[in-house]
């Protein structure tokens, strides 16, 4: 896809590393960053839009008054996000193109999840929000613009993969119909699915 060749373009992305690792490197010194920066980060996403709750299997169900983010699966769940999102970061410089197909395979597994580009922009503005609250004015226009940069390639390479893989289905869902097509009217007939 043109935007993705675009951004995959080694000098466009190299050119926001620095200042983007950086930052990243400030946020890792603390020795429980997954968890604050996992918390911060989904505490914010959920503050702005609560519905997104129900695409989170320990979201759905919770009863008036109740936070799923006091599930137990909340805290685990946020630090495994960030420890993927460590490994993209960390892999973004020696191995581009490992990172993009890693996160093609991650975007496949979202749509399960039912995912639509508008979380990925929900997830983009609490994400630089959550920087700009944890790193103050060391965070400066310079890093949001790289940030912005690697953030639409993660995301645009995990919505790729998600629009494979609904390709795949579809392409699946149209050889169910031939087949059915072709053993219309046979008795006792039956089609793989
Ligand atoms: C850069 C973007 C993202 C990254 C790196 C990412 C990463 C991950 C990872 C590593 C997992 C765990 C997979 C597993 O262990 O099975 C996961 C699961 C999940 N993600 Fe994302 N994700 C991203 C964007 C989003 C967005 C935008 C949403 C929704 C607003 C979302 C919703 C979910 C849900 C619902 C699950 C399943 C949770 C569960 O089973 O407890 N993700 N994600």
């Amino acid at each position: 896809m043109a935007t993705v060749c675009l951004l995959t373009h080694h000098n466009i992305l190299a050119s926001h590393l620095l200042p983007q690792n950086d930052t990243w490197a400030r946020i890792r010194r603390s020795p429980d960053f997954r968890r604050e920066f996992g918390v911060s980060l989904f505490t914010r996403m959920f503050e702005f839009a609560p519905a997104v709750w129900g695409n989170f299997p320990w979201g759905r169900g919770v009863k008036e008054g109740e936070s799923p983010m006091q599930n137990k699966e909340f805290i685990p769940f946020a630090m495994r996000f960030v420890d993927m999102f460590d490994l993209a970061i960390d892999m973004l410089g020696p191995d581009v193109d490992w990172v993009e197909e890693q996160l093609q395979h991650l975007g496949a597994k979202h749509t399960s999840y039912g995912l639509m580009p508008k979380h990925y922009t929900l997830m983009g503005r609490s994400l630089l929000d959550t920087l700009e609250e944890k790193l103050g004015h060391a965070f400066t226009a310079r890093h949001k613009e790289s940030w912005h940069t690697i953030y639409t390639f993660m995301s645009v390479s995990m919505m790729q993969g998600a629009f494979a893989d609904l390709k795949d289905t579809v392409h699946q869902h149209e050889t169910t119909i031939n087949e059915m097509k072709r053993f219309d009217g046979r008795k006792g007939a039956s089609v793989d699915v």
